[in-house]
């Protein structure tokens, strides 16, 4: 029977080369197979081994993880900006254990959005649009100053701007596409204007209560 080795989870920032960290190259290197979303296919180009799409079958990508690893291949799993936001790596570990995964964290678009408007995020609410109806998550979100909800789609943006006017208070709201990439853009948009804004499928938008601005 071959070693089993721990599945290793590899946060790889927002999307730039210069927001990857050392680490997280140090452990692509040690694959034997990567498993990487639609964004990620081409990352470490200098790792040539076998790359499975991670797709949208969540079970079945970690039964393909699960056989690998029975034949005793290192798997890494690529995920964007960290493990810790809204990426595959909480199924993952509940499926393998946390004793059996090892995670490498990677910088957060979430990050990178409070970096550029110079905001500290401790408090801050993630969401990811669309995950409940806006009037449950209203009233959940109410008393929080800092919103950031994830995605771009239309959809989501549609979701976000539904929101926004049942949270109540004096909000401002920004957006943030591209992050680190040639076309990052942070833009200030009226509450009342999101819906209208076309947006990137790689868009935060961030809800800040005015005060909180320095
Ligand atoms: C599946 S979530 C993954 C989040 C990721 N784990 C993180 O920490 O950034 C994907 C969402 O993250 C946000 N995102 C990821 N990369 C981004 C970027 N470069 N610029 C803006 N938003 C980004 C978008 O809201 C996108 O819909």
């Amino acid at each position: 029977m071959p070693l089993k080795k721990k599945i290793v989870i590899i946060g790889c920032g927002p999307g730039s080369e210069s927001y990857i960290t050392p680490a997280a190259r140090a452990a692509a290197r040690q694959a034997d197979v990567l498993i990487v979303s639609r964004r990620l296919k081409d990352l470490f180009p200098d790792v040539a081994v076998e790359r499975i799409d991670s797709g949208t079958d969540v079970d079945g990508i970690i039964d393909t993880m699960a056989a690998r690893r029975e034949e005793g291949r290192q798997v890494v799993l690529l995920a964007t900006g960290d493990p810790g936001i809204a990426s595959l790596a909480q199924p993952v570990i509940r499926r393998f254990g946390r004793e059996q995964c090892e995670v490498i964290p990677g910088i957060s678009s979430v990050q990178v959005a409070f970096a550029r408007l110079a905001l500290d995020w401790q408090d801050v609410r993630i969401i990811t649009a669309c995950s409940l109806s806006p009037e449950a998550a209203a009233g959940d979100l109410k008393s929080a100053g800092k919103i950031a909800v994830l995605g771009g789609k239309e959809g989501a943006i549609r979701w976000t701007a539904e929101l926004i006017p049942m949270l109540g208070g004096d909000r401002r709201v920004f957006l943030c596409e591209d992050l680190t990439l040639v076309n990052e853009r942070i833009r200030e948009v009226h509450p009342g204007r999101l819906r209208e804004v076309p947006v990137p499928a790689r868009a935060i938008v961030l809800i800040i209560e005015r005060d909180l601005l320095p």
